[in-house]
């Protein structure tokens, strides 16, 4: 139908006859002169009709926005004074010699370039709209070339891509599954997979060696920005290879990726344990763009008459950590310091007590803070030391549960960086290793930190003994504060999978109902094997520089995973519950119970 698409003529089309096919993206009528910006996915042109075009004139009056065009013309030079250096197309425009309208439009819920004066749910249900957005379409373009490059770059090391089962078994990955019920299988259950990690470690029994997918995973957990309960994964395995081998190739791909398609090169990623992280940051997904960092000053607390410090600094669980901000006495105000309050409140914290630098040779008087007067002058002058600190600079303190003190001052480092933009950088990579195996939950059970069937770099006798002090060999890949990927070393023997099963409270009987498959494959000759797993939506709303995850997915879910156009989750019909043996009780709010 076509001969161009609107977005790529330019002066050396002037004088040819083209053809394009399009939407109206505005039809503005300047007395006499009817002109029409065409819009097709490559971007706009400008369409002039003048009454010489005759009954095309008479038509394109006609046109309203979003209709669907199909205009002939001939490409022309703007006059000097109309050149729009805006538009990519603004040094030509298109004389209109025929017109066809291809389908009309209904006058649409919202304008296009006015997205952003409509909520998020008007453009989610009229997404088919919303992905005619210039910015939109970009953003899936982008997508698409993100997993090209990466498949190539996997199929240029050998990797196969592989598919795995939808319709499985549960696959811990500390979400809720999403279950589907069987109607073959009588008050039987599938569970759509959280990531297909036991699959692809049978693939490594199976000799396939390297394998990956770009896959959907499924969980059914609390939705965040940069959290979809569907969401894709680019899933990898290898046999015989080590972890340095592993973050090695993984390292090599995402920063081919980001030269190739930004520009963007990466030195070498550092490497920080995680103990590190959480000491120095808070957190064990640092953003290390952002150059502040907690400093530990719960020896300095024990003897202080101040409890809400002298508690934490005497309780084995607890922490109170100070974080400097340089020249922070200008920056924030006295409301700023409630804001933040309030926000650190949100992670459990009681409070955010600081301290205003104003002249460090004065211990008494130099010192602004609702604190201050509770702290010794020989503490005072030992903590300024210990954070190295200079006048005008603001110290916070966070005291508590290390656990709160670590989630609120790192929350916390992080809204501060963004809001004083103090980023020292743009791009900042690491990875994150040595994890604990496990992490005690409030019950004080043993929970894996990353899933049951990662590595311990210790013994099966070492890690029964003190599953508390065991580390992994799993790695996590972070950039500017997101977690992009992580993995393992996985076991791959039978003693050490049915330890750390035992560990975490499942019994013989219920791992072999659950993963008795997997324990039958270790003793079929299973290969030394890890892997990882990227979040492609991740990746990507990064490399865009995108708000929201939903930025970079066609068709994602709301906060609270539903889908708004299709109206999915959506009852089902009386029969087909009855086939599937289920009987819905409805809800109370119906008023039939
Ligand atoms: P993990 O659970 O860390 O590991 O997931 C890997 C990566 O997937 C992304 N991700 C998500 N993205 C969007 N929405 C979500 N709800 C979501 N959950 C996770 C993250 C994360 O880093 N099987 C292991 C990997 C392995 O060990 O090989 C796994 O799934 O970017
Ligand atoms: P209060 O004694 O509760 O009035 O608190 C005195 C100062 O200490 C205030 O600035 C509080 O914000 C701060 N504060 C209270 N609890 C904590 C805590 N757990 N961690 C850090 N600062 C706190």
């Amino acid at each position: 139908m076509r001969s161009h698409f609107c977005g790529t003529l330019n002066t050396t089309h002037i004088d040819q006859e083209v053809t394009l096919c399009g939407w109206a993206d505005r039809r503005r009528d300047h007395g006499g002169v009817i002109f029409i910006d065409l819009r097709d996915r490559e971007g706009i042109v400008q369409v002039v009709f003048d009454p010489d075009a005759g009954e095309y004139f008479q038509l394109a009056d006609r046109v309203r926005s979003e209709y669907v065009l199909k205009v002939t013309g001939r490409v022309r030079a703007r006059s000097p004074e109309t050149v729009n250096r805006e538009m990519a197309t603004g040094e030509i425009e298109v004389y209109g010699l025929n017109l066809e309208i291809l389908n009309a439009s209904e006058t649409p819920p919202f304008q296009l370039d006015a997205h952003t004066q409509v909520g998020e749910d008007v453009r989610l249900r009229y997404r088919y709209l919303d992905l005619r957005r210039p910015e939109m379409a970009k953003n899936l373009r982008f997508r698409s070339k993100v997993t090209s490059v990466i498949r190539s770059f996997l199929d240029s090391h050998d990797f196969v891509d592989v598919e795995t089962p939808i319709l499985t078994r549960e696959t811990p990955e500390g979400a809720r599954d999403y279950l589907v019920p069987s109607r073959t299988h009588e008050g039987k259950f599938f569970a759509l997979p959280q990531s297909p990690q036991l699959f692809k470690q049978l693939l490594m029994v199976a000799g396939m060696d390297r394998y990956y997918q770009i896959t959907k995973c499924f969980r059914d957990e609390d939705l965040r920005a940069d959290r979809q309960p569907e969401f894709t994964q680019i899933d990898l395995e290898v046999s015989f290879m080590d972890e340095n081998q592993i973050m090695s190739v993984t390292e090599e791909m995402v920063t081919q990726l980001f030269d190739q398609l930004l520009g963007v090169k990466f030195e070498k990623f550092p490497r920080m344990a995680w103990h590190e992280a959480m000491e120095r940051f808070g957190i064990d997904r640092p953003d290390l763009r952002i150059p502040l960092e907690l400093v530990e000053v719960k020896d300095l607390m024990k003897e202080v008459e101040f409890k809400v410090f002298s508690g934490p600094a005497t309780d084995p669980e607890g922490r109170v950590a100070a974080m400097k901000i340089p020249g922070g006495n200008d920056k924030l105000t006295r409301k700023q310091i409630d804001d933040y309050t309030k926000y650190v409140s949100i992670y459990g914290a009681r409070g955010l007590a600081y301290i205003k630098v104003n002249d460090k040779s004065d211990l008494d008087e130099g010192l602004q803070s609702p604190i201050v007067k509770f702290l010794p002058l020989s503490v005072r002058e030992k903590l300024l030391e210990r954070v190295g600190a200079e006048n005008g600079d603001l110290i916070f303190f966070g005291a508590d549960k290390a656990k709160i003190v670590n989630e609120a001052l790192g929350a916390l480092r992080n809204k501060l960086g963004a809001d004083l933009n103090l980023y020292t950088c743009e791009w900042a990579p690491l990875w994150v290793v040595d994890f604990p195996m496990f992490e005690k939950d409030a019950e004080g059970n043993w929970n894996s930190l990353h899933h049951p069937f990662t590595q311990p770099s210790c013994s099966v006798d070492e890690l029964a003994n003190n599953p508390g002090a065991a580390l992994s060999r799993a790695y996590d890949m972070v950039l500017n504060g997101t977690e992009l990927g992580g993995g393992s070393v996985r076991i791959h023997k039978q003693d050490m999978q049915q330890a750390v099963f035992r560990l975490l409270g499942i019994d013989e009987a219920a791992a072999q109902e659950k993963f008795g498959f997997l324990l039958d494959a270790l003793k079929y000759g299973c290969p030394p094997h890890g892997g990882l797993a990227f979040g492609l939506d991740r990746l990507v709303m990064l490399m865009l520089g995108a708000s929201s995850i939903r930025d970079v997915i066609a068709f994602p879910k709301t906060q609270s995973a539903a889908c708004v156009m299709t109206n999915a989750p959506g009852e089902v019909s009386a029969q087909q519950l009855k086939e599937l043996n289920i009987r819905v009780k409805k809800p109370v709010s119906a008023g039939t119970e």
